[in-house]
C-alpha cells in the first residue's frame, strides 16, 4: 500500500477547521484537545499511555470522564481517515492537532508519523491519568512530571487554553479562557496575569471569572498564580510572544511523541 500522502492529509484536516455551526466557529481547539488526551495519557516509568494504538478508540479510554466531548473530534476526522486509509488513527490525531496550531496562527509543530502497533486491551492505559481541572499545581505537576515533563514545559502546554472553551455537558465547566478562542496566541497569559479573577457566582463546580462574567479560569489554571515559579514563567510568557511559541512548539512535539515507536529505516 502506498504510504500517506501527509502533505494532502494536513490540507484536509484545514480545510475541516471552519464549522459554523460548531462553537466559535472552529473545530480547531477540539481537534488539539484530542490530540493532547490521546498523548497525554503516557507514563515514562512503565512506558505506557500515549497516542500509540489510539486507544480512546476503544470503551475503556472513550468513557473516561476527562475525554467527554472527543467523540465529536474523532467523528470530525473520520471522513479524512476514509480517505486516506493507510494512515494510522493515532497519527490522524496528533496531525490534526499540530495542524489545527499552526492553522490557527500558531507556531509550526514538529511532527513525525509512528507506526501503530496491534492494540491489545492491555495497551489501553487505565482512566484516571489526565490532569483534574478542580485540582491545584502539586496535582497539576505529579501528572505532567509523570509524562516527563519539567515546570516551563509545563505552563507552555497549558497555555494551548488560548484555544477553545469549557462546556457544562462535558467537564462540567463553563466558558473561554480568551476573547479569540479560535486564535493561537499569548493571550491566555496576558488574561491570567492581569485580570482580577473571582469566583463564579453559581451552582456548577467551582471556577474563576472576570468581573464581567466573559472569560474563565478552571482552579488547575489558577495553580499557575498560586505557584512562584509557574508565575514566573507565565509572566515570561505574557510578556513575550515569540518565547511562548518557541517553547509551545517543542513541548507540544514533544507531548505528541510520547510512546510513539519509531519506524526504523
Ligand atoms: C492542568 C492541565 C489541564 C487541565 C486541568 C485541563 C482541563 C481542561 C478542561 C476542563 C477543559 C474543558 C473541556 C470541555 O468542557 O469541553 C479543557 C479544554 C481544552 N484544553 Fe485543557 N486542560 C489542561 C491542559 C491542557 C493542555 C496541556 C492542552 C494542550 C496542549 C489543553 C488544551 C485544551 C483545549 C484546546 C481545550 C478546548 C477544547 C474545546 O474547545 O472543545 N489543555 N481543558
Amino acid at each position: 500500500m502506498a504510504s500517506p500522502d501527509y502533505q494532502q492529509i494536513k490540507k484536509d484536516i484545514v480545510a475541516i477547521l471552519p464549522n459554523k455551526d460548531y462553537d466559535d466557529g472552529s473545530i480547531g481547539p477540539v481537534l488539539v484537545r484530542l490530540a493532547w488526551h490521546a498523548s497525554g495519557t503516557y507514563d515514562r516509568k512503565s512506558k505506557t499511555g500515549g497516542s500509540n494504538g489510539a486507544t480512546m478508540r476503544f470503551k475503556p479510554e472513550a468513557s473516561d470522564g476527562a475525554n467527554a466531548g472527543l467523540e465529536h473530534a474523532r467523528a470530525f476526522l473520520e471522513p479524512i481517515k476514509k480517505k486516506h486509509p493507510t494512515i494510522s488513527y493515532a497519527d490522524l490525531w496528533t496531525l490534526a492537532g499540530a495542524t489545527a496550531i499552526e492553522a490557527m496562527g500558531g507556531p509550526a509543530i514538529p511532527w513525525k508519523s509512528g507506526s501503530e502497533k496491534t492494540v491489545s486491551a492491555k495497551d489501553i492505559p487505565p482512566n484516571g491519568r489526565l490532569p483534574d481541572a478542580a485540582q491545584g499545581q502539586d496535582h497539576v505537576r505529579d501528572v505532567f512530571y509523570r509524562m516527563g515533563f519539567n515546570d516551563r514545559e509545563i505552563v507552555a502546554l497549558i497555555g494551548a487554553h488560548a484555544l477553545g472553551r469549557c462546556h457544562t455537558d462535558r467537564s462540567g465547566f463553563d466558558g473561554p479562557w480568551t476573547y479569540s478562542p479560535t486564535r493561537f496566541s499569548n493571550q491566555y497569559f496576558k488574561l491570567l496575569t492581569t485580570v482580577k479573577w473571582q469566583k463564579k457566582k453559581w451552582d456548577g463546580p467551582e471556577q474563576f471569572v472576570d468581573p464581567d462574567d466573559e472569560i474563565m479560569m478552571l482552579p488547575a489554571d489558577i495553580a499557575l498564580l498560586k505557584d512562584p515559579e509557574f508565575l514566573k514563567i507565565s509572566k515570561e510568557y505574557a510578556a513575550d510572544k515569540d518565547v511562548f511559541y518557541k517553547d509551545f512548539a517543542a513541548a507540544f512535539g514533544k507531548l505528541l511523541d510520547l510512546g510513539v515507536p519509531r519506524t526504523k529505516l
